[in-house]
């Protein structure tokens, strides 16, 4: 079955980025000019995915509008004879088609995805996380759907993290699957998975593999995450479905498995890797990369150790 929907979680509460975002959500912080779920949806309508539900909480209304015409702004530069900006204001209106749900109360990842049940229905679709960003130029997602396509059952983004810093992301424990099954894709790049864990303690971690925010699901993992109670942090956490989604046979829509992601991505959520996305991007854009790049060599040329 051909996928043609995503899934967009925005509803979190970002403390990690307070005070910043106690009135406006981390998915509108902007990366340069762009707010960050701008350059998830791109990814999204880039794959073919031309229905999106956003998961929004009480900062709905701003996420919506982003995605919505503004006449009123569009004729303003209309009549201010600037049509670069026009075009920039209406292209984030056309990506796709903009559904949304209100999560009701933050309770994790798994229950923002399961608010999306009533809109997906019994198809299976991809979860782009409102605040990861993966580089445009790395065709991720279309090697996910290329996977569950051929293997069946559900996929999720990998990436080798430094030992220490597994305990930050979900871990599986995984095995090669063999390059045939799945032609078109890099060599050593598709894994079956077993084992997932939260967050776990390095000492604890089944492998050096964390789980990032791109997600192909079967939607059998609705009624898993129907029964899958708090874990982590209290919160209904969708790596605890994933887990069980791994323990259920394939004819029953069960089945995981992992695709290697090697490029570029960033968590806007997270100050550091915030700042890191917004100078790689100032860096390659096109009309503010070259002043911008040769001002921050000689702020780093003039700041020894810093
Ligand atoms: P995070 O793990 O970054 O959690 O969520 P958070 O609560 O938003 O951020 P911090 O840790 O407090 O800073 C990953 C993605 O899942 C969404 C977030 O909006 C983000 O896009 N999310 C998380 C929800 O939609 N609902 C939730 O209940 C939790």
């Amino acid at each position: 079955m051909t996928i043609t929907k995503a899934v967009v979680p925005a509803a979190g509460l970002g403390t990690r980025f307070l005070p910043a975002t106690k009135a406006i959500p981390k998915e509108l912080l902007p990366v340069v000019d762009v707010p960050a779920i701008e350059y998830v949806v791109r990814e999204a309508s880039r794959a073919g995915l031309r229905d999106v539900l956003l998961i929004t909480g009480k900062t709905k209304g701003a996420i919506l509008d982003h995605f919505d015409r503004a006449w009123d702004l569009e004729a303003v530069l209309e009549d201010k004879g600037e049509p670069e900006r026009l075009a920039a204001i209406r292209s984030s209106a056309e990506l796709a088609t903009i559904h949304a749900v209100r999560q009701s109360a933050p309770r994790g990842l798994g229950h923002a995805v399961l608010c999306a049940k009533a809109h997906v229905g019994r198809e299976p679709f991809a979860v782009l996380l409102g605040d990861d960003l993966i580089d445009a130029r790395d065709p991720l997602l279309t090697n996910m759907i290329a996977v569950r396509e051929r293997l069946g059952g559900s996929v999720v983004a990998l990436m080798r993290v430094p030992r220490e810093q597994i305990s930050l992301y979900g871990s599986a424990a995984a095995e090669l699957v063999d390059d045939a099954a799945v032609p078109g894709l890099a060599p050593g790049s598709v894994f079956r998975l077993s084992h997932l864990v939260e967050k776990p303690l390095v000492a604890e971690a089944p492998s050096d593999l964390a789980i990032i925010g791109r997600y192909v699901l079967d939607p059998v993992v609705f009624s898993v995450l129907e029964d899958t109670g708090p874990g982590r942090g209290g919160e209904i956490q969708l790596t605890d479905a994933l887990a069980r989604l791994a323990d259920i046979a394939p004819a029953a829509g069960g089945g995981l498995h992992g695709v290697l992601f090697t490029g570029r991505r960033y968590d806007t959520g997270d100050r550091l890797d915030y700042l890191k996305a917004v100078v790689r991007l100032a860096a390659d854009h096109p009309e503010l990369g070259s002043e911008f790049s040769s001002w921050l060599a000689e702020f780093v040329a003039g700041s020894p150790g810093r």
